[in-house]
Formats: C-alpha cells, sequence, structure tokens
C-alpha cells in the first residue's frame, strides 16, 4: 500500500509543502536567473587563449579554466572553426541515424584512450555519463549495492548524487537513493573488502578527486579496487569527468596508474565547452547493451562530435599531453612561495595548500587578476587551466602569491 504522502491530493500537497522561515526568503533575481551558485565577483565579456575579458576591459588570467573545461583555452582557432563548419554541415540527428562525425568521434576516443574499449555511449554532462554507468552496472550483475569513496563527487542527479560524499547531508534533495550505497574511506585498502561484497554491482571512483582539492588516489589503491571487483564480480568505474581526457598528462588517469576500468566517464574538457560526455565501456559491457538499453536525444548529435573530434585533433597536434606534464613540474617547482605550503595532484589538476583559508587567497589573487578555485577542502585553491598554459603565465601566478602575506 503506497505510503500517505505519495497519494496526497494537489491541495494536500500544496498544504504538506514546508513553509519557508523568513530568513530563507530570497529575493526574485533581476534578470530571471536561479539563485543556487554562489557568485565570482567577475563578470566576462569575451576570452582568447588562457585569458578572460572582463566587462571593464580588464584581462584576467584564467587558471581555473570554466570548471576544467576549457582545456584548449578560449577562442581555439581549428575548434571554433569545426564548430562552425558542422553548423553550415548538418547541425543535428540523434543517434538513430548515421553520421560519419559520430563515429568518428567514437573511433578516435578510444583510440586516444590507448585502452581498450569496445563502444562509446555520447550523452551531455558528467552526471549524466555516470547515471548511464551505474544503470549498466545494476542491471549487469542484478545486484542493489554500489560503493563509492569518502570525497568523491559523481554530479546532482539521482544516481550520480547518490554515490557523491557529503550530498545527502548537503543538496541530494531526493526522498531516498535508488540503491545501497557504502562510502571506502579514501586511500583505505584494508577496508575496501568490506564495503565491495558479492552484493556490490559497481564501484565507482575518481582516480584524482577533483573538487575534494586534486587529491590522487594513487596505484596501489586503484589496483586494489580493480582486484576486490574481479574477486566479487562487482564493475569498476572511473568517473574521469574533471581529472580525464589529458588532464593529468595522460590520455586518462586509467593510464597514468595502469588500472583498467571496466567503464570510464569523460566530460568537462572533452567538448571544451560545447556539452558533450562520453561513457566508454569494455568490450563485456557493451556485449551486455540491447537495443533501447540507453537512450538520450542530445547526446551524440553532430555539434557535439565535431567539438570532440577538435579537441582530439588539438591534443595530438599541439602535443598537449607533454605541454601539461611540463607545465605541471614547473608550477610544483615554482609556486612553493608565500601563502603555499605544499602543491598537491596530477598534471594540470592541481592543489596548493595554503596557509590561510583558501578562499582568503583566492579574492586576493582574483585582486592581482588571475582566476583561480577553491574545493571542498578551506585550506586548498585549485587550479585547472587550459593545457596551452605557458611558463610566463605560471611566473605571473608565482609573483603574485610571493606578495601575500604567508
Ligand atoms: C568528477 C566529476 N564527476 C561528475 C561531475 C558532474 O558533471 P556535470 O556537472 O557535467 O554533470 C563533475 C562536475 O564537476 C565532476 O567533477
Amino acid at each position: 500500500m503506497p505510503k500517505k504522502s505519495q497519494t496526497a491530493s494537489a491541495s494536500g500537497t500544496r498544504a504538506a509543502l514546508k513553509s519557508p522561515g523568513k530568513t530563507e526568503l530570497r529575493p526574485p533575481a533581476r534578470d530571471f536567473q536561479a539563485q543556487v551558485f554562489a557568485q565570482y565577483p567577475l563578470e566576462v565579456a569575451s576570452a582568447s587563449g588562457v585569458w578572460l575579458m572582463n566587462t571593464r576591459g580588464e584581462r584576467v588570467l584564467d587558471l581555473y579554466g570554466g570548471h576544467a573545461v576549457a582545456g584548449l583555452g578560449y577562442a581555439h582557432p581549428a575548434w571554433s572553426a569545426a564548430l562552425a563548419e558542422q553548423a553550415q554541415t548538418c547541425q543535428f540527428q540523434s543517434n538513430a541515424v548515421a553520421m560519419q562525425v559520430r563515429a568518428k568521434a567514437a573511433r578516435r576516443l578510444v583510440r586516444f584512450s590507448k585502452l581498450p574499449f569496445g563502444s562509446v555511449f555520447f550523452v551531455n554532462s558528467g552526471a549524466e555519463a555516470n547515471e548511464n554507468a551505474l544503470k549498466v552496472a545494476l542491471r549487469m550483475t542484478g545486484r542493489a549495492h554500489v560503493a563509492a569513496v569518502e570525497g568523491g563527487f559523481h554530479g546532482r542527479t539521482a544516481a550520480a548524487g547518490a554515490v557523491t560524499w557529503g550530498a545527502q547531508a548537503k543538496w541530494y534533495g531526493f526522498p531516498r537513493t535508488p540503491f545501497d550505497v557504502s562510502f571506502i574511506p579514501r586511500g583505505a585498502s584494508g577496508a575496501i573488502a568490506e564495503h565491495v561484497t558479492t552484493d556490490t554491482a559497481a564501484v565507482i571512483v575518481e582516480p584524482v578527486q577533483g573538487l575534494a582539492g586534486a587529491v590522487p588516489l594513487g596505484s596501489a589503491f586503484l589496483a586494489t579496487l580493480r582486484a576486490r571487483c574481479d574477486e566479487v564480480g562487482a564493475l569498476l568505474i572511473f568517473d574521469e569527468v574533471q581529472c580525464g581526457m589529458g588532464r593529468t598528462g595522460e590520455p586518462f588517469a586509467a593510464n597514468l596508474y595502469s588500472v583498467r576500468p571496466d567503464m570510464l566517464t569523460a566530460a568537462k574538457a572533452l567538448g571544451n565547452g560545447f556539452p558533450v560526455a562520453a561513457l566508454l565501456m569494455s568490450p563485456m559491457v557493451s556485449a551486455s547493451l540491447r537495443t533501447e538499453s540507453l537512450g538520450t536525444t542530445f547526446g551524440g548529435g553532430p555539434m557535439a562530435c565535431a567539438a570532440v573530434n577538435a579537441v582530439l585533433a588539438a591534443i595530438r597536434e599541439q602535443r598537449l599531453l607533454e605541454r601539461v606534464r611540463r607545465l605541471s613540474a614547473y608550477i610544483r617547482r615554482s609556486c612553493l612561495v608565500g601563502p603555499v605550503s605544499a602543491v598537491q595532484g596530477e598534471g594540470l589538476l592541481l592543489g596548493l595548500r595554503t596557509t590561510r583559508a583558501a578562499k582568503e587567497i583566492q579574492a586576493e589573487l582574483l585582486e592581482c587578476g588571475i582566476l583561480t578555485g577553491t574545493s571542498s577542502d578551506a585550506h586548498v585553491v585549485r587550479l585547472l587551466p587550459p593545457y596551452i598554459l605557458e611558463e610566463q603565465h605560471v611566473d605571473l601566478l608565482r609573483d603574485a602569491l610571493k606578495d601575500l602575506d604567508p
């Protein structure tokens, strides 16, 4: 018998709505945008390379890359041209209609990964890619439990939010999670067996945790996860939405740590700002799919795939993986100054550990014309710059940090 709350009439439901206290009410936004994001004190008018231009005509060095999205930087000529050309050629057909631009994007992405994936399913966002990965794992195994890792972030939808550390307490919003979830303490290889059992459908993990403050989980922990998944018949999902697509200096963190997941999700830098995400699946997982197992209208649209092709071509032609590795080493060497006590992370997903509150440092850097990010660690300033970064840009950061109070 359904619970009373599920059968309430419309008027009853309305009456049951929690009335917000006076202090919770916010005045309506003048421009009608939902007021759900904390705002940077910055309005961007245009951008080029690694530079943003604000509405006062001042340049700001972007070391945050639009939340890790702008891997090629802004106004990248080949990326812009590819989108313009695809818009003229055919802007949209769904997955039900074959298009060479989509086939090319899937083929190139698998080749780029250097991993033996069997198929790619393109969707629109990181959360949607994770949602689909979890669905595939639950269906394949017929199990109802998923293990995730403390500190991980996987998105804001029902399944992705369910495996996000801390979401239930902060913003989850759904009355219950769609499956059972447990969280493995970060880095605790010894605790894996207790959380990953024959009831577990999948383990989902960010190999380098992004929002947590650029925290690498390392090969030993990830290899133990792999071994335990094999032992109990669970699937291993790498969420590389933030740390993938070259950001670690390798195609994916799976390459960096030499651990092969059954599924891998990518987004953010995959489209350089055109919304696109991908779920890459091993041949075994691919073989479990049937017509209508998964679906989407916009996912895999030709504009998105043209963006993916342009990103993959630019990474190869501009030798951006080498550049990510070089600039990462340069930041680690030069930026241990002022309030920075340590540098953590991989490639160009870096966290500057700060002696003072990260929010304070971030605000002071922005006053010097440098945009950085924070993280869920109150003492980590996060750097997610475009891969086209140069040493001279890092020098600007180093000099600004030197001038700040330690
Ligand atoms: C590791 C990770 N997974 C998933 C997501 C969710 O991606 P999206 O915002 O595109 O849904 C994010 C977004 O920040 C992320 O960093």
